[in-house]
């Protein structure tokens, strides 16, 4: 599984966002250690502070699978998207070491190793 093949479905997850209220969809594919990738979107809410981000619904769908270690996440909006802080607490959780890339329609993904984008993180490493 390449970079740009986790882009692509990152992408297409995309087409699957609920996001009425923002108009901002968003597509997560998160690659687990095993090889086996995990995909989620953002889902609104009326309610609008219950939102689900794309990466923590395919975080979820993975941790749900048993899934623990995880080496890369491509997420994918109409421009290139770093994850929200909320997302990166969850992500680093599991996998400080993770590549994360941001993954837009046009042009190449930016890459980034996921504990520079959440420095002095609080992790389980804490307790
Ligand atoms: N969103 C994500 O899905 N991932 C992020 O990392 C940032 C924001 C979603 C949440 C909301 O549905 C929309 O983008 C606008 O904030």
């Amino acid at each position: 599984m390449t970079a740009a093949d986790l882009a692509l479905l990152a992408l297409k997850a995309r087409e699957n966002a609920y996001a009425p209220y923002s108009g901002f969809a968003v597509g997560a594919a998160l690659l687990c250690a095993d090889g086996r990738v995990f995909t989620g979107a953002n889902v609104e809410c009326a309610s609008f502070g219950m939102t689900i981000c794309a990466e923590r619904s395919a975080l979820c769908a993975a941790v749900s699978a048993g899934a623990r270690c995880f080496t890369a996440v491509a997420v994918a909006a109409k421009t290139p998207p770093w994850p929200c802080g909320a997302c990166r607490q969850m992500l680093m959780e599991f996998s400080p070491d993770m590549a994360v890339y941001a993954v837009a329609p046009e042009g190449l993904p930016m890459q980034a190793r996921l504990a520079d984008l959440l420095p002095h993180a609080f992790t389980p490493a804490s307790l």
